[in-house]
């Protein structure tokens, strides 16, 4: 997730408009940054690594002259960090500029196409070869905006591009497909950007642009057209009344509110990781004696979730393992025959670190799953995949251990394939699941009115407790983990059997147990579970299947999620109404949920 901007003025200095943009949307990321102007004919580049008050010290980009630009903040997807892969990217001629928000799924066999054909691509990035396809629909004939439409129609994946030329100085073209723009009209000119806290000091009158669709911006005009046909669509402005900072949570009250709103979208993105990496991942794995899951906090509980998975679905042993613990257990036994595959969202965590380098020094295979380009954790492994939430504000990760756990479960089905211990039937089941997802973890999140009733009603409860079985003790630790670090509770957590050998003499009359109990192969346990605790007059709230009935006639309260959910994703949709009960009990106890006391979003020390 990056943040793209585009000005086109009528008089001034469009660097600086472009500048002001781009730091209201620095919550959309912040590896590297650039922008392009055109300027007496001539495209103006600035670019490099770095946040965007760092860059501008180097390299004053808000001193860009011309009246047309677009600029960039940088999530890396494709392409650590670096100068040669901070946008705008331009063709061989330096005539057409590009910003770009999302993933061009086919760029590989696109980039081949072009270089073949004599094109020079200077970064490791998907978005260059769209600056290139751009020039070859120039070199034919066509003018910019048939040359913009005819490129893109040969991209697949979510993009939203602005894109500057030469050859016609007065117009940037935008287009939309399954990633976020919005234009904005101004007085002294008008804006397009990722979102509209970039614009919105100069103008509240808003058009959103909608998939499929491409904006053509000049100073005093605005004209959309469909990419498909290129006929033009009318859309009338309208206003919005938010302020900046509540924009940049797009009118959400705290950033981890949009950030678990935001997991359709992360979730998604996160299961179109290219299967180019992921069969090197499984290669490496099939390869290794000894598989470790290595993480921290809630990327621990997704490595818990995903060894079940492994088990169930590679038929492979793998051990997930805290890791501040992992060097005094596991320290002595790892070898060149060893998998580590540490996972952690900032790949920056001192614990998972410094475990990888001890592994690394015994000859292990690293491989990492993080939400960070260019952080340590890519740099110390052999493999590496990047996860695409964008950036987490909220120090909770949410959207972060959704994504992660989608990254994972591909990972095990690609293992399964590799290892052609699962069906085709499964196969197609489990993909087609994985498609679905983010329309399952939508009808999850429509139970937040639910929630905020079950807060209310337990908000003066001193503790809880979260009982899963099988994959979804994953779930019921992270629910645990979110509600104890947000509203500071003493919550506990159990894999469901267990709780018989011992926490059961904490339940006493009116104690809230949260059960995970989706219909899975865990369902009959977990109802002699749910009788054990009632027997003790626990007050039962249980995350069921809509179709469930034994469960909920057990059960005080219901949460009801989508039917069909194949048990290596449960932990997916079943994790989201436990992460919204951890945010509203913080906010019905005054607790700000964006930042917990004690907490740090990246824990940087051991
Ligand atoms: C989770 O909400 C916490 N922020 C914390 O437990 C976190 O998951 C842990 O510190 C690991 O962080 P990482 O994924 O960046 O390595």
């Amino acid at each position: 997730m990056c943040g793209i901007s585009a000005v086109a003025l009528k008089e001034g200095t469009v660097g600086s408009a472009i500048y002001d943009c781009l730091t209201k949307l620095e919550y959309r990321g912040y590896d590297s940054v650039g922008e392009a102007t055109i300027s007496n004919g001539e495209l103006m580049i600035k670019k490099d690594k770095g946040k965007i008050a760092e860059v501008e010290n180097e390299l004053q980009l808000s001193q860009l002259p011309g009246l047309i630009g677009i600029g960039h903040t940088r999530w890396a997807t494709h392409g650590a960090p670096s100068k040669e892969n901070a946008h705008p990217h331009t063709d061989c001629k330096s005539t057409v500029a590009v910003v770009h928000n999302g993933i061009i799924e086919n760029f590989l066999p696109l980039r081949e196409e072009l270089e073949m054909t004599g094109h020079i691509l200077r970064s490791k990035t998907d978005t260059e070869i769209v600056a290139h396809l751009v020039e070859a629909e120039l070199r034919s004939g066509k003018n910019f905006v048939e040359s913009v439409r005819s490129a893109v129609k040969r991209l697949d994946g979510a993009y939203a591009l602005a894109i500057i030329c030469t050859a016609e100085p007065d117009k940037i073209v935008c287009v939309r497909k399954e990633s976020p723009l919005v234009l904005g009209i101004g007085k002294d000119g008008n804006y397009c950007a990722s979102d509209i806290p970039a614009f919105l000091s100069k103008t509240n009158r808003v058009i959103l642009l909608e998939d499929g669709e491409i904006a053509v911006v000049t100073s005093n005009s605005v004209k959309i057209l469909n990419i498909e046909d290129g006929i033009e669509i009318i859309r009338e402005p309208f206003i919005v009344e938010w302020n900046v900072e509540r924009a940049a949570k797009t009118g959400y009250a705290h950033f981890m509110l949009k950030e678990i709103h935001e997991q359709p979208l992360s979730v998604r993105n996160a299961a179109r990781t290219h299967s180019m990496f992921l069969d090197l991942m499984a290669g490496e794995i099939m390869r290794a004696k000894k598989i470790f899951l290595v993480a921290c906090g809630t990327s621990y509980h997704a490595c818990l979730g995903a060894a079940y998975a492994f088990s169930t679905l590679a038929k492979l042993s793998v051990t997930p393992v805290v890791a501040s613990e992992f060097t005094d257990m596991y320290g002595g036994l790892i070898d060149n025959a060893t998998v580590v595959l540490a996972v952690s969202q900032s790949g920056e965590t001192a614990d998972t670190l410094s475990a990888v380098r001890g592994a690394k020094d015994r000859g292990a295979i690293i491989l990492g799953i993080t939400n960070a380009m260019g952080s340590s954790l890519t740099r110390l492994s052999n493999v590496y995949i990047g996860q695409n939430s964008g950036p987490e504000m909220g120090v909770a990760a949410t959207k972060t251990f959704t994504a992660q756990y989608t990254v994972l479960v591909q990972l095990v089905i690609a293992s399964a394939r590799k290892r052609q211990v699962i069906t085709k039937q499964e196969l197609e089941r489990l993909e087609s699941a994985l498609s679905q997802l983010p329309n399952s973890v939508s009808l999850s999140l429509l139970q937040e009115g639910r929630i905020i009733q079950i807060a209310e009603r337990f908000i003066d409860k001193s503790s809880f407790c979260f009982l899963g079985r099988g994959i979804n003790v994953a779930t019921a630790l992270e629910g645990r983990l979110k509600l104890l670090e947000l509203s500071y509770l003493p919550a506990i957590a159990y894999p469901a059997g267990e709780s018989k050998h011992g926490f059961i003499s904490v339940v006493e009359q009116d104690y809230p147990v949260v059960f995970v109990a989706p219909r899975d192969e865990t369902y009959t346990k977990i109802i002699g579970n749910i009788m054990e605790m009632k027997a003790r007059g626990a007050r039962i709230i249980s995350l069921v299947d809509e179709q469930d009935k034994d469960v909920v006639n057990l059960s005080d309260e219901t949460i009801k999620l989508p039917s069909g959910i194949p048990s290596a994703l449960s932990p997916i949709v079943y994790v989201v109404p436990l992460q919204l009960l951890a945010y509203h009990m913080a906010v019905k106890k005054g607790n700000n949920p964006d930042f917990p006391r004690n907490l740090a979003k990246s824990v940087t020390v051991q």
